[in-house]
């Protein structure tokens, strides 16, 4: 049986997984929390925190609400920064067999580059996942992905500053996710990844105000999968690059869902703060999915539903 994936056909270096079944950032850590949970080598890849140039403390308390079907967050981005990664990090994911993916984020274009380029050429590092799900500061605070222009301006300078495959991360938080697909894609990344979390907010009925610290955060979890879904079979009609779905994945059917809506890949989020070891258990059993319907390769069922 053939699990394995190439995300990034057209880079020199490729992004090859062994199978489809990622982490998604902000949910696994840098890993190494969930060693001990299960055989984490045994995952497609891993995509760490969040990291931006300098370290960040995040957003006020409270930062987490549960909803009926997932979560709010607004966590912040509070990472070590890539400086610390770099040194404290990417030597320890040098030794392992599972590839890891730095996700990226910035306030500017400006930082985009400096990250993409410092993160360039350092072992332990297979890939960039580019998130674009964040205020742009010289924009008045509009997110660099919820704009074809800006999405494809982020993209093309990463694209210059690295030769390390570039996935980019779309934001659902928008109302043309195909055209910004396409213009990140003419803009030169490797693959896509989608969906980040969708905004919104929860009330303190009896403080009458927003429960959140930071006022609004972004919802994850079983309640989004339809609309990520929905995102990614729209986006599959119109980019030939590899497309990685995300979005309330929790369990082996969710995954193959997204594989016949068109992904290559997928990540597992929010479901790992339920079930540590989700990201297995969906590995798990998309193979027992394959064996029963006498699939032999995954790849045959990448964008079956638009048949
Ligand atoms: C607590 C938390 C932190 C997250 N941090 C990041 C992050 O740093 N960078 C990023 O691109 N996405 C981040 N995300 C978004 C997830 O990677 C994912 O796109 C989203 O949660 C949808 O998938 P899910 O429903 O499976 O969780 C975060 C999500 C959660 C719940």
């Amino acid at each position: 049986m053939n699990l394995s994936i190439q995300l990034a056909p057209e880079n020199k270096k490729g992004l090859k997984l062994a199978n489809p079944v990622m982490t998604a950032s902000g949910t696994f850590g840098y890993g190494t929390e969930y060693e001990h949970h299960f055989d984490i080598q045994k995952l497609g890849a891993i995509v760490c925190k969040g990291t931006t140039p300098e370290p960040r403390e995040g957003n006020p308390q409270p930062r987490i609400v549960e909803t009926t079907d997932g979560m709010l967050n607004s966590i912040g981005l509070q990472n070590i920064g890539v400086d610390a990664l770099i040194i404290e990090k990417a030597p320890v994911w040098a030794g392992w067999q599972v590839p890891v993916i730095v996700n990226i984020a910035g306030s500017t274009i400006d930082d985009y580059a400096l990250l993409a380029a410092k993160l360039d050429k350092v072992a332990g590092v297979a890939g960039l996942e580019v998130n674009i799900s964040c205020p742009n500061v010289r924009a008045g605070g509009a997110e660099f992905g919820a704009n074809p222009d800006a999405a494809a301006k982020v993209t093309g300078v990463v694209r210059k500053a690295t030769s390390l495959p570039v996935i980019v991360k779309l934001t659902p938080n928008t109302g043309e996710i195909v055209r910004i697909a396409e213009a990140v894609t003419a803009a030169g990344a490797d693959a896509l990844c989608l969906i980040n979390t969708l905004k919104g907010i929860a009330i303190d009925i009896k403080e009458h105000k927003a429960l959140l610290g930071n006022g609004y955060g972004g919802l994850s979890g079983p309640g989004i999968k339809p609309v990520a879904l929905y995102m990614v079979y729209e986006v599959a009609k119109s980019v030939d690059i590899p497309i990685i779905g995300c979005g309330g994945i929790t369990t082996a059917n969710d995954a193959i869902e997204f594989l016949m809506a068109g992904a290559t890949a997928i990540e597992v989020g929010t479901a790992s703060f339920k079930n540590p070891r989700a990201p297995m258990d969906v590995l798990e059993g998309i193979e027992k999915f394959l064996l029963q319907e006498k699939i032999q390769d995954i790849r045959e069922l990448i964008g079956v539903a638009h048949h």
